[in-house]
């Protein structure tokens, strides 16, 4: 059987650093879930294609390859913005769980993040943390990230996105951003990444054993 660890959060919050760093510890197997849905934005974008047309969008998420999947050409804000516009569309959402799901039971285990994963993608994962910040610390966070890698950022315009892709991520109507009833809230604010990393190591060691 296959441990699968459901990692969910708002825009900014960690996820996927804390993510990678579980995967590693533990040899699982790791998707950043944001990536397929900026892929198949990318995808829509590139060839010039509507942003507002379910069917095309969908037929579009069916041909997204997971293994392809690379963070570094994805980066882009206007793709995260269209990104977080095609997530409200369910047959998008159908097709691309479908393939989450599928990733999800290779073995010995995987960690998969995102924003729906404890609640819809896989409801029976071993263990389910909830990673948040507040809001201002998330903004600060990608204003650096930004700065580090030799752009140039402004942080209110990047604090109001935040708060803006936050309302679009709660507010949707199909698996909206928030925490599965027995997930583990990781709020991270005032903690860095070893200390989170040490929280929910000791949260996985102790599903592990469950299972032995
Ligand atoms: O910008 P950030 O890295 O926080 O977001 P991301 O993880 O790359 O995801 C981009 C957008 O995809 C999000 O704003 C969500 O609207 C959407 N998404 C989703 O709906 N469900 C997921 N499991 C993952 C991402």
């Amino acid at each position: 059987m296959t441990l699968v660890i459901a990692i969910d959060g708002p825009a900014a919050a960690g996820k996927g650093t804390l993510s990678r760093r579980i995967a590693e510890e533990y040899g699982f197997h790791h998707l950043d879930t944001g990536l397929t849905y900026r892929a198949t934005a990318k995808a829509l974008l590139d060839a010039g294609l509507p942003l507002d047309d379910e069917e095309v969008a969908e037929k579009t998420a069916r041909e997204v390859e997971l293994a392809g999947l690379d963070r570094s050409v994805l980066s882009a804000h206007a793709i995260g913005e269209a990104a977080s516009k095609i997530a409200v569309m369910p047959a998008v959402r159908r097709a691309l769980v479908e393939a989450q799901r599928a990733f999800s039971r290779k073995e010995p285990g995987t960690v998969l993040d995102g924003r729906d994963i404890g609640t819809v993608v896989c409801p029976d994962a071993a263990v389910k943390l909830y990673v948040t910040a507040s809001p201002e610390v998330r903004a600060r966070r990608r204003y650096d990230e930004i700065v580090a890698g030799g752009g140039i950022a402004d942080y209110a315009a990047i604090f109001e996105d935040v708060k803006k892709r936050d309302e679009r991520d709660m507010g949707r109507a199909d698996s909206p951003l928030r925490p599965a009833e027995d997930a583990h809230l990781l709020d991270t604010s005032e903690m860095s990444i070893e200390a989170a990393f040490q929280a929910a190591k000791m949260l996985i060691d102790a599903a592990l054993k469950e299972k032995i």
